[in-house]
């Protein structure tokens, strides 16, 4: 199986070893990613990703690993510890530059088999949210399955965790992995996600952005083919 995992953080904490430990043992081709090592840019705001193209975007280039392993991967890991209740700015920045494969734009086909994880640690409140801010963006890219791995520590570092609280981490990364691995190949988009790529196919019939109207025209999307169906040419 490949992995994925971006972290929104550049520190190897509590979140990166939940994360880190959870590919390990799932197993298999592990990439993974430190923000804002790996990406340290904010979207500028030119819109050319929504209407000329992602390959025009100014940080096209450098984020192009990043995409890569994420198309690539079977399994993606969004990572951030709970920052004033939020995903980390590095996590955001870097969620920004995708816009464009939301589907009400140009999601990817490769998205809509793909299982995915948001991992978060927080020393007392403020998961709910964090996690939110990047499972949104796993939602409208068409991600076929998601889970949540969030956890209170009590504590501002991996070390001070307490040996109990470890017990239960560990225990729940085993059988999250074991459920990953089990699904890895077979997962389809549930009823939300099929929906609402519906909705989207009808505003696409008529749609005001060229480039994205043309897209789900090439792929068949605007009439009755489907990412998850196999006909698909992406
Ligand atoms: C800038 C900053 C903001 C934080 N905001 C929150 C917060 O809103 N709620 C919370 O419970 N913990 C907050 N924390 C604590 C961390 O979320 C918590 O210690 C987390 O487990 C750290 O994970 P890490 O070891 O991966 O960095 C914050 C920490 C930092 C550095």
């Amino acid at each position: 199986m490949k992995i994925a995992i971006i972290h929104g953080q550049n520190h190897q904490g509590s979140t990166y070893h939940i994360a880190h430990n959870l590919a390990e043992e799932i197993g298999g081709q592990i990439t993974e990613f430190f923000l804002p090592r790996d990406f340290d840019t904010f979207c500028v705001g030119c819109t050319t990703c929504f209407t000329k193209g992602e390959t025009k975007c100014p940080h096209y280039e450098m984020l192009s690993p990043i995409t890569a392993a994420i198309d690539e991967a079977d399994l993606i890991i969004l990572s951030s510890p709970v920052y004033v209740y939020h995903a980390t700015g590095a996590m955001k920045a870097m969620l920004d530059h995708y816009g464009y494969q939301w589907m009400a734009h140009r999601p990817k086909a490769v998205m809509f088999s793909k299982q995915a994880v948001c991992v978060t640690t927080a020393a007392g409140a403020g998961m709910e949210s964090t996690i939110k801010d990047m499972a949104d963006s796993l939602f409208f890219w068409g991600v076929a399955k998601q889970y949540k791995l969030g956890f209170t520590i009590s504590a501002t570092s991996w070390d001070e965790i307490k040996p109990k609280k470890k017990q239960t981490i560990e225990h729940r990364i085993k059988s999250l992995a074991a459920k990953i691995r089990r699904r890895n190949g077979k997962v389809k988009p549930g009823f939300k996600t099929r929906a609402f790529f519906w909705l989207m196919h009808l505003m696409q019939r008529n749609g005001w952005n060229e480039a994205d109207v043309r897209y789900w025209k090439e792929l068949g999307w605007t009439g009755s083919n489907r990412p998850w169906k196999k006909k698909n040419k992406d």
